[in-house]
């Protein structure tokens, strides 16, 4: 990022120069969410989500990791990347809002944290920024059928496996012949119990005696959500 230029000038750490605060239009931020955020429930997940990858045990990008309390106040480039209190004045928040230029995180590729995310670090940040000491208990997030799964299944199978065609006589729009499965695979899901999933090695395009393959092969990030339901139980409401 820019500061990068007076540390090649000056050679110390630029942590001493405020950013000059009329390049960030803070109008632009995403507003606060109404809801208090719970950090290992809210907040954790969207750091390891979408941050620890680059920022975590293994690589630590820009010198900041975001995997551990010290890492995440350490004070970095732009100074301390999280201000308690004030979420409007923290440069993390100005990162993934994209206010920086070139300093959208994650970085381009990946995709953005979405309003709400961004409202909820807000919210965290207002409120004093806590992060609880000790380890982090892990809050698995329930996947829910109707809002991520249930889209993917009406976007990729319902042509062939839906109200109009049931190929192989399989049907994926009925919670029913779904667990039943087909006339050659039988059951194919097995709630809680992905390895016996078949369902899951014919989504990742890697089934070769199935026709279609390419008809059959949802991108990774689909699978992993539809893994990540059946281990839950594959509930079907
Ligand atoms: C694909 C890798 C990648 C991901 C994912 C990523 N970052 Fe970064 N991040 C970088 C790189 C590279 C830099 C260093 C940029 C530079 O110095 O020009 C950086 C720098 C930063 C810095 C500045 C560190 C400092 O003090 O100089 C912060 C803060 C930051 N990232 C926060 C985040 C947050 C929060 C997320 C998740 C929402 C995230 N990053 C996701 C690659 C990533
Ligand atoms: C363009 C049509 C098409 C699409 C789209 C499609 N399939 Fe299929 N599917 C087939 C055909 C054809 C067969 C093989 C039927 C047979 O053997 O008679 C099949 C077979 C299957 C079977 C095995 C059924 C059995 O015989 O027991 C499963 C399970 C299945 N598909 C799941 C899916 C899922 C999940 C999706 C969405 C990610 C999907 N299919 C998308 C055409 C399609």
């Amino acid at each position: 990022m820019r500061k990068k230029y007076w540390q090649f000038i000056f050679g110390f750490s630029a942590s001493v120069l405020p950013l000059p605060s009329a390049e960030i239009d803070i109008s632009k931020l995403p507003p606060v969410s109404a809801a208090a955020p719970d950090f290992a429930r809210d907040i954790y997940p969207i750091f390891k989500e979408n941050c620890i990858s680059c920022h975590g045990p293994e690589k630590q990008k820009g010198k900041y990791r975001i995997d551990t309390r010290e890492g995440a106040f350490k004070a970095g480039s732009e100074g301390s990347n999280i201000i308690p209190g004030h979420s409007e004045k923290s440069p993390l928040i100005h990162m993934v809002a994209g206010l920086i230029e070139d300093g959208l995180m994650p970085p381009p590729k990946a995709d953005p944290l979405t309003k709400e995310q961004i409202g909820q670090l807000r919210a965290w940040i207002d409120a004093g920024a806590i992060w609880p000491e000790g380890p982090i208990p892990e809050f698995v997030r329930k996947v829910d059928f109707k809002k991520q799964i249930e889209p993917i299944f009406e976007k990729s199978c319902f042509e062939c496996h839906g109200p109009t065609k049931q190929a192989g006589s399989f049907r994926l729009d009925q919670k029913a012949d779904a667990l039943k499965g087909g006339k050659s695979y039988g059951k194919v899901i097995q709630p809680g119990n992905a390895a016996k999933s078949s369902f899951l090695i014919i989504v990742s395009g890697k089934d070769e005696d199935l026709p279609l393959p390419e008809k059959h092969k949802l991108p990774p990030k689909e699978v992993e959500l539809v893994k990540k339901w059946i281990e839950q139980g594959a509930e079907w409401p």
